[in-house]
């Protein structure tokens, strides 16, 4: 059997790979590209052998180089501080949308058709039956914040109407801002204080996030992506947006989602690793970073409610070009979540989803 000398050709063996058995066969899964194959024994003694540095026969080299698995090139890895647990979910839960854009038509379309289907499948109903010894008789009302809480609402009919950049200012400052000038019980206890505090809680102290600002329709700035800055409660320029296209970039971004028309700003809550691992080496400590921005993002939205302004909140992004148009420069870094703010109806729905037929009405 023919064989190359691997050092000599310099073949490189993906890191992205992850090796299981199941049902008694062996399943390789690159899980940055979400591919997986049924490899045969003599395969991944091949694979064995590359990431030794050794050589293999050459027909096995072709079907590995075709798949992927190995190639001529380095691949590229970047520095990832937890260890490989929290990486291999961080990257097979990215980039999992297919980038095709879809037509307003299609999109609503493709959504009633899945309310269809899902509308046809059974569902248990839950039945009740415990004995209770005392009922509460509770009122919103009663709470100060109550009435906030009440009014939050996601809704999806925004009038592309602008807000003024004092308004976007005392958003941001009081929802992510560092609002608590000096932390004194820290201070006097002699302990070195990293960050302001703000108003919401965070693992640490360590407020592990960046806010990427859309200015779409701000009174006063010119559309743009910005960082908010809140060490110095400012705003930084990341650069400018074309106004005449922006929207439909963002549909497309936000896979599809037409409904962001009409948005005045919105807010990228991207994480920040780095300020994590520093501090905490486990990757148990990524689950943390999506818990504090859920804390804050929350504090976004009701803090915007209070302002009467609207919100709509998206998770679902197509990452890498994402990742892209707000200049994010660290490698799989990517936002997770995005509340858009503006003014428009309270309704749940856009207009065109309202369609007799597929709401029962
Ligand atoms: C993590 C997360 C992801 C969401 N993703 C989407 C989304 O992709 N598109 C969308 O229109 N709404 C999205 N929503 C909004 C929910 O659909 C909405 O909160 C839910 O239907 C409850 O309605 P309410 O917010 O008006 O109370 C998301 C909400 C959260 C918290």
């Amino acid at each position: 059997m023919q064989t190359l000398a691997t050092q000599q050709q310099n073949y490189h063996l993906n890191p992205n790979l992850f090796f299981y058995l199941r049902d008694g066969e062996f399943i390789v899964w690159d899980y940055l590209n979400h591919q997986q194959w049924i490899v045969k024994s003599d395969y991944i003694n091949a694979l064995e052998q590359i990431a030794k540095g050794q050589s293999i026969s050459i027909s096995m080299t072709q079907d590995l180089l075709q798949s992927g698995m190995v190639s001529e090139h380095e691949f590229t890895d970047f520095q990832w501080g937890w260890d490989i647990v929290s990486k291999i979910y961080h990257l097979s839960s990215s980039n999992i949308f297919e980038d095709i854009q879809k037509s307003e038509d299609e999109f609503v379309e493709e959504y009633l058709a899945t309310c269809e289907q899902l509308n046809q499948e059974e569902i248990q109903t839950v039945v009740c039956d415990y004995e209770f010894e005392a009922c509460f008789d509770s009122r919103v009302d009663e709470v100060p914040l109550g009435e906030v809480f009440r009014k939050r609402k996601t809704t999806r009919n925004f009038d592309g109407s602008s807000i003024e950049y004092s308004d976007l200012g005392s958003l941001l400052y009081t929802a992510c801002g560092e609002i608590h000038e000096v932390w004194e019980d820290l201070q006097q206890a002699g302990y070195t204080i990293e960050s302001g505090r703000r108003s919401f809680p965070s693992g640490g102290g360590l407020y592990p996030m960046r806010y990427i600002v859309l200015a779409l329709n701000v009174e006063g700035i010119l559309p743009g992506v910005y960082e908010y800055i809140p060490r110095a409660n400012g705003l930084k320029l990341l650069k400018p947006l074309d106004e005449h296209r922006v929207f439909d970039d963002l549909t497309d971004i936000l896979n599809s989602q037409f409904f962001c028309k009409g948005l005045a700003a919105g807010v990228f809550f991207v994480p920040d690793f780095s300020k994590e691992w520093e501090k905490y080496p486990h990757s148990r400590s990524y689950r943390d970073v999506f818990l504090d921005i859920a804390h804050c993002s929350q504090n976004v939205l009701l803090t915007a409610t209070a302002m009467r302004l609207r919100t709509w909140v998206t998770a679902a992004f197509k990452d890498e070009k994402l990742r892209h148009f707000l200049g994010i420069t660290e490698a799989f870094t990517y936002p997770a979540e995005f509340i858009g703010i503006g003014h428009g109806s309270n309704h749940s729905l856009p207009k065109a989803f309202i369609n007799g037929e597929a709401l029962g009405q």
